[in-house]
């Protein structure tokens, strides 16, 4: 990102999980922000317009020898500096409290009390219900500084020093659980720094695309397109910087959802002129996958011959340096981040083993960003709604949602099936509201009675789940008339399914995918 563009705030990461989120509210404000490696010099810090600082929470313990810490000058620049869990312990550390393991850990819920106006807390109601998450204690705040709320276990839970403009916060204002948790990070921003809120998406997509262009120069990129959201506004960020220097490839595996691979041609191709190169790989595809049943078999089948037909196409293209990627910040959440030491949760699915043995620089123009971000950002790119807000779609396709073996005939089904219940899912308005509808065919059949004869054919379930991100998901109840009508044009249309279930378990126990 251009240095010197906006006003300022910089979050230093000390390694929570939470840290992008403070910079996604920030982003929510209209204020630009920047994540830095706790250990950034302030020289460093200091090159840009610097209107305030956060530090981020973080995993370890401040009186830990090899704790990570910030240079000591930070408060001293003359901006204000707002410490968020581990960030104000280090604050308190650094500036004279004593921090100790605390006799009751706080983890969840506390009830937070001010003790007095501050303004940080301007026109938010005491108490609150805020959302900690620490095993130390801060036993008293720095000389200079007032205590300024509490919880039953925390008697040190805000602490400030308005002189200096330091504030201090034992909890994450920045989590959705903590009430007024935004609030407060505006009266940071806008009553503490100053602010004015001058940065928005359209500014982000400029500079992005700008700095593109500069790292790109006149060399070549290449994408993989894969029908989704997130590789459709990375590539698109990058043709808008570089044109014609971006060649996409589309892999059609084979197992994509009816007229997907039409579509995402006529999209991308078409209409948005980008180019792409379209591999039609369905039997490459299918011959590997012949009799193969187990789940996890399939993903690593599908995900290698996917390396296998990509690597070939790169190979055709003659001085590609770069691969633009559509990686999210919650595919990034891993050991060793780039930018700081994000400590380690899960990892995603998505996260494919896309080629570095190739030898790419990589380009991820959405690394820092969220799922509802990237879709704004499509939005403001040119993509149509019903593109950017299609829901989530597995990467092995519609064979995890084949169960057993899959086949051409298997997959004629399903697709028929499911483009049924889509259309019907739109139909009644719940498209949106869904974070997940699809058919899945079963390795069973059952005995039917169709006209007078008996008939014995697949069974189709139908997946609906409402969720909002994926980790955890609630069976949806969808109005009966939905579900019936669904029903009788399954098994009235699609030939060789006699029965429509409907899956009502929620995750967990169970997954959304049925594989
Ligand atoms: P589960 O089934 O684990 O799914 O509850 C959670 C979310 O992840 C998606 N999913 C996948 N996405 N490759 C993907 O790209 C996969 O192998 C895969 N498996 C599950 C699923 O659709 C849901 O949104």
């Amino acid at each position: 990102m251009a240095v010197g563009a906006h006003e300022t705030v910089v979050i230093l990461d000390f390694g929570s999980q939470y840290t992008q989120l403070i910079a996604r509210r920030l982003r929510e404000m209209s204020v630009y922000c920047e994540i830095l490696p706790f250990s950034t010099p302030l020289k460093e810090v200091r090159r840009r317009p610097l209107r305030g600082l956060i530090l981020s929470g973080g995993p370890q313990s401040v009186y830990q020898p090899d704790a990570p810490r910030c240079d000591e000058g930070i408060f001293r620049m003359g901006v204000p500096v707002l410490g968020i869990c581990y960030g104000m312990q280090l604050m308190g550390q650094l500036l004279g409290s004593q921090v100790q393991p605390a006799g009751h850990r706080e983890y969840g819920y506390a009830s937070l009390h001010f003790n007095g106006a501050s303004r940080l807390f301007s026109d938010i109601p005491s108490p609150l219900r805020v959302w900690a998450s620490h095993g130390d204690s801060i036993a008293n705040a720095p000389p200079g500084f007032t205590v300024t709320a509490h919880t039953e276990s925390a008697p040190v839970a805000a602490f400030e020093e308005t002189r200096r403009g330091l504030y201090g916060v034992q909890f994450h204002p920045e989590v959705a659980h903590t009430e007024q948790g935004t609030a407060i990070l505006r009266n940071f921003a806008f009553g503490v720094c100053g602010l004015k809120g001058d940065w928005s998406m359209s500014s982000f997509t400029q500079e992005t695309v700008g700095r593109i262009g500069e790292t790109v120069g006149s060399e070549s990129v290449v994408c993989a397109l894969s029908g989704g959201v997130d590789s459709a506004v990375a590539a698109l960020l990058v043709h808008r910087a570089v044109g014609d220097q971006l060649t996409c490839v589309f892999v059609d595996n084979g197992l994509l959802r009816k007229n997907e691979a039409a579509q995402v041609m006529e999209r991308f191709a078409k209409r948005l002129h980008l180019k792409v190169i379209h591999v039609e790989a369905a039997e490459r595809f299918l011959s590997r996958l012949q009799n193969v049943a187990d789940p996890e078999k399939k993903r690593k089948i599908i995900g290698r011959e996917f390396i296998a037909v990509f690597e070939e196409e790169a190979k055709k293209l003659s001085g590609v340096h770069f691969l633009a990627q559509g990686t999210l910040y919650p595919d990034v959440i891993e050991s060793v981040s780039l930018r700081g030491p994000s400590d380690v949760i899960k990892s995603h699915h998505n996260v494919g083993g896309l080629p570095r043995r190739l030898k790419f620089k990589l380009i991820e123009p959405l690394r820092e960003l969220f799922k509802d971000e990237v879709r704004r950002l499509g939005i403001e790119l040119g993509l149509d709604e019903s593109f950017v807000f299609r829901q989530p779609f597995p990467g092995p396709g519609l064979a995890v949602r084949i169960l057993g073996g899959v086949t051409e005939e298997r997959l004629a089904i399903l697709r028929e099936a499911d483009d049924i219940l889509q259309s019907e899912i739109k139909k009644g308005g719940f498209y949106r509201k869904l974070w997940q509808s699809f058919a899945v065919l079963l390795p069973v059949k059952s005995v039917g009675v169709m006209g007078d004869a008996r008939t014995y054919e697949h069974v189709v379930a139908i997946r609906a789940v409402e969720s909002v991100d994926g980790m955890t998901a609630d069976w949806a109840k969808l109005p009966a008339e939905i579900l019936e009508r669904v029903s009788s044009r399954i098994i009235g249309e699609v030939r060789g399914v006699n029965r429509v279930v409907y899956d009502i378990s929620s995750k967990p126990p169970s997954t959304i995918e049925w594989e």
